[in-house]
């Protein structure tokens, strides 16, 4: 069918149509200037798609190494947002930096010499008892662990208790940037754990038992088998596996 030409002379008078914003896409901000990338892009995808190469700052990609910790906030928003870059989706108006690491303090310690009490705390990180509980550290937590209760936890001398509210942390340092009283939590973390593992821990059978067994080559045939598996074959067999 083709047009006459008064209907051409319509068309022309008539309105663009309204152009629908394109859901698909949202704009994002990084280093101040704005990109349109896909709006269920992660963090780290959007920076990728906008033409950067990440080269610091990543590593699983799965929510796992603390690696990509990120600071962002939102149009007409006056907080501070944390999170982890490999798995925290972007929103139409982030503004986003990636923090290339969190200095921190380290201290060297030989673990035999250590007690499983307050006392080592307090002398590898005297710093926990400026802990004005203000809570911030467990806001910033992108586990969402109650990173505040296990400072409280470790003032007390309570190993156990540390190691078990810190046990899921990435050590991404965003509790550490946020904290007034300047405590690297995930340092006090891992010191808990690690005497908690060397001193407290219950003796298990079943991992004994394991051990034994591996020593004894039980499963020597296996492992030669799967390592001449291709990437698929493995593939496969890992999601096969019995989940325990
Ligand atoms: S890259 Fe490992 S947690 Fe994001």
């Amino acid at each position: 069918m083709s047009a006459t030409k008064a209907n051409v002379k319509k068309d022309a008078k008539a309105k663009p149509a309204k152009k629908e914003p394109d859901k698909a896409m949202a704009t994002v901000y990084i280093m101040g200037k704005a990109y349109r990338v896909p709006a269920d892009a992660t963090i780290m995808g959007a920076i990728e798609y906008a033409g950067y190469q990440i080269k610091r700052g990543a590593g699983c990609r799965e929510g796992f190494c603390g690696a990509c910790a990120t600071v962002y906030r939102l149009p007409g928003d006056y907080k501070i947002y944390t999170g982890m870059a490999c798995m925290t989706l972007v929103q139409d108006g982030m503004y986003l930096s990636q923090i290339p690491a969190i200095p921190a303090q380290r201290p060297v310690y030989d673990l035999s010499e250590l007690k499983a009490n307050v006392q080592t705390f307090q002398k590898l990180y005297p710093e926990i008892f400026r802990c004005v509980a203000c809570n911030t550290c467990t806001k910033a937590c992108p586990q969402e662990l109650e990173v505040m209760d296990y400072i409280q936890a470790a003032k007390r001398g309570d190993v156990e208790k540390v190691m078990d509210l810190s046990f899921d942390c990435l050590s991404c340092g965003l509790c550490a940037i946020r904290c007034p009283a300047e405590i690297v939590h995930y340092n006090v973390g891992i010191l808990g754990r690690r005497l908690f593992g060397r001193y407290l821990r219950k003796n298990s059978d079943h991992l004994d038992k394991r051990i034994a067994e591996v020593k004894d080559k039980k499963f020597d045939r296996e492992y030669k088998e799967m390592m001449k598996m291709s990437k698929d074959e493995l593939k496969k067999k890992y999601y096969a596996r019995d989940n325990e």
